[in-house]
Order: C-alpha cells, then structure tokens, then sequence
C-alpha cells in the first residue's frame, strides 16, 4: 500500500468520452480564454491529479489562505498558488456559473473550466508572502507582476491526455507510478525533483537516499523554466546515458514532472514534495538551496521550512542533504558531515557553474559530471540555437 494522496483521495478531472463529446458540441458557443504554458501545464497536473486535493483554479478563500498561512481553507497544508489570472477585459466577458472553453497557447481546445468565482488579488503581498521579495527582477515574481489582474477559479477538465510530445515513454501519470511501486514491492520511494542537467552532487544525494529506501522515483520537471536554464530535452538525455552507466536500473524509476517551474525556494520545495506524495513517493530530497534562484533564499531556507508543519502533517518526508562536493582528500563525493576535508580540498558543483563552463566552451572534469554526461552536454551545446542561447563562439574541445 503506498501513501495516502495529498487529502486522501486521487483527483481525475480527465474527460470521459462522453463527458468529452458533450464540450465539444458546446466547444463554438463557449466563451474562450487562451491558457499561457504555465496555466496549461497546471490544468494537466490537476487532471492528473499530481495536484491532488484540487480540482481546479483556486477560490479566493484558498488563494487568500495559500498566501498568507501556506493552507487551503480547509487547513490542508499547500504553499503554492494555483491560480488562472486574465486581463479585467476577459474576465468581463465570463459570467460566474457558466462553463469556459481553455484553449493552449496554441489555440487548441485542451479543457473546460466550470467558472464559479472571479476575483483580484494583491500582486506584491503574493510576491513577498510566496516568493518572499518583491523584485521584479526574480523569475518567478516576473511572471506574477506581468499576469492578468482577475483570477478566474473554479474545477476543470482535461479534454484528453496526450501522449508527452517529446517523452511519451517517460510520461507516468500519478495513478501508474503508484501501480508500479505496487508492482515492484517498494513500500518506501524517494522522490527527486530537478530542473538541472544531473551532476554528481545529485548523484550523491540521490543513491545515499537509495541506500535508506526501496526505490528511487527521478522526476525531472519538463514545464516551462526560465530561459537561460538547460532545455529539457538534452537533460533527459543526460539522464537516460548516467542510468545506463551508472544507475542498478531496477531501484529507479525515470518519469517527467510536466510542471512549470516557480523558483519560489522554500515554498516551492513544499509545493515540489507534495507532488511527489500524489506520485505515491513517501519521501523526497531536498538538498541545497531547493528551486532556489540567485541569492533570494538562504542555502538551507528550503529545508527549515519543513519544521514549520507538525510531523507526520505534510505525509511526506523530507531528506535533508547539505551541500554536497568532490573532496579531494578522501577522493569521494561527500559533505562537511562526511569529509574532515579544509575547504581547498572541495571541489562545489552546481547546474549554474555547468553553464557558466559550457558557456565559455569548457567540459565540466569529471568531479563535477560523469564524462558520459559532460559529453553529450558538449554534444548538445553545438546544436546552433543552443550555442546561440548560450553565446558559444567557438567550442575548445572536440568529441
Ligand atoms: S531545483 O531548482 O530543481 O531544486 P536542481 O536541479 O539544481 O534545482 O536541484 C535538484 C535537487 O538537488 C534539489 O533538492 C537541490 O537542493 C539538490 N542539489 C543540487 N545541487 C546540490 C549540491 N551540490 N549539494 C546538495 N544538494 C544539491
């Protein structure tokens, strides 16, 4: 029996073919409001119910409550908004009790929402409460300040799952992941979220988790993420060539988060392992400055943020790691916990020094990346718009 889902019951808001037939006869007569990729990755995770308790677009009583005290109204812990935000000219046009036709940034008719509240909201107090700094400047804040100013809530439908355009194969939906720790025995899973290409820090955290557990469920997140983060693409890549080599491939499992990316720190890490409860995780890593961004969160603020709910509150547990690096005296990875090493001796790695290096045409050494990895990073890096994103002039080394 795996874990409970987060309020105890697995959401599915995915049209049946009935329910599906019905909104497409309506599809020409219903009000449209064309979804950004965030809100269409959104309305996915809640039809799939990886953002299990919800059904839909958060209320003003859960939005309000979310904000200021990291609870859905019904005290639920949840520390992230999950909201729909139009211009006030949409949301004019929208009457409260109607049904409104979800279209994706492409015009495709992808859900329905059952309107039942339109409201405003504060910008800067969900700024400073969530992301806690009200710099435009933070990614994450960027998109609050820049979204429409009437939130539209109310329960959704999913017209249809699709098939992952680029992972179909690593598409698992809560309700299979569960089934396949099921399968496999494993009463305890540890769930990784990352938005980086894996380096041998992840490693690290990674199999000492595994070495405590029965199964390790690797959950890339493939949403929308800033521009200057490595595509999703060449990360799974990454992934697929360090399991081969590197991974005893009957303890993991590989699947994508299709979540957009909020770079909320602390909160988000909340938000990140409550998800992974919905996948059937019953714990889940958290090392270093968690979805952190710049300088906004310090190193371990994503961790203390866990002691802010009673035990056994969240049903999910956090792994703490600290800062993990390559120490040169005992030749292993390791931490300050593990390594008599003086700070000379540790070689820090980081996704953000893996580009500053790819940038300026450099391999990571193999302390920072398995070569397999740091290989196909630099293979990927050629491609033309990759190079052109990352300003590659000429790379200096050849594969
Ligand atoms: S994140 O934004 O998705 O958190 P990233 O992919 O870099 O970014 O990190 C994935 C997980 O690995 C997070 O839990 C993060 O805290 C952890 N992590 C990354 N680098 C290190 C490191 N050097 N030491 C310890 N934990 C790390």
């Amino acid at each position: 029996m795996s874990l409970a889902p987060h309020g105890g019951q697995l959401i599915n808001r995915i049209a049946t073919p009935e329910q599906k037939q019905e909104f497409l006869d309506k599809a020409d007569y219903l009000p449209r409001v064309q979804l950004d990729e965030r809100a269409t990755s959104d309305l996915e995770l809640i039809a799939i119910g990886g953002f299990s308790p919800l059904t839909g677009f958060m209320e003003q009583a859960d939005y309000d409550r979310v904000v200021m005290e990291m609870r859905l109204a019904n005290g639920l812990p949840w520390s992230i908004p999950v909201t729909l935000s139009v211009d006030e000219s949409v949301a004019a046009n929208l009457k409260e009790g109607g049904l409104v036709r979800l279209d994706d940034p492409t015009g495709r008719f992808v859900g329905v929402l059952e309107l039942t509240q339109k409201y405003r909201y504060d910008k800067t107090r969900e700024a400073v409460n969530v992301y806690r700094t009200d710099d435009e400047k933070h990614p994450g804040v960027k998109v609050v300040y820049k979204q429409g100013e009437i939130h539209l809530a109310g329960s959704v439908w999913l017209l249809q799952r699709d098939p992952h355009p680029l992972f179909p194969n690593y598409q698992i939906d809560p309700v299979q992941s569960r089934a396949m720790f099921k399968e496999k025995g494993w009463k305890t899973i540890v769930g990784f979220q990352t938005r980086n290409p894996i380096h041998r820090a992840h490693e690290y955290i990674q199999k000492c988790a595994l070495e405590t557990v029965d199964g390790l469920f690797l959950h890339p997140l493939v949403g929308v993420t800033k521009d200057d983060d490595i595509s999703a693409e060449i990360r799974m890549r990454c992934y697929e060539i360090i399991l081969e080599h590197y991974y005893p491939l009957d303890r993991v499992i590989l699947a994508i988060n299709p979540s957009a990316m909020r770079y909320a720190g602390p909160r988000e890490a909340i938000f990140h392992a409550l998800i992974r409860k919905n996948y059937g995780c019953t714990h889940f890593i958290v090392g270093r400055d968690h979805a952190g961004v710049g300088d906004y969160y310090g190193t371990y603020d994503a961790q203390h943020i866990f002691d802010e709910f009673e035990p056994g509150e969240l049903g999910i547990t956090p792994m703490k790691f600290e800062h993990a690096f390559y120490c040169t005296r005992t030749q292993t990875m390791a931490t300050t916990k593990t390594s008599p090493s003086a700070p000379g001796e540790r070689i820090h790695l980081s996704g953000t020094k893996v580009r500053e290096m790819l940038r300026r045409g450099e391999l990571p050494p193999p302390e920072f990346s398995r070569p397999e990895v740091a290989a196909e990073l630099a293979r990927a890096m050629q491609v033309p718009e990759e190079a052109k994103k990352y300003e590659i002039a000429s790379l200096k080394f050849e594969i």
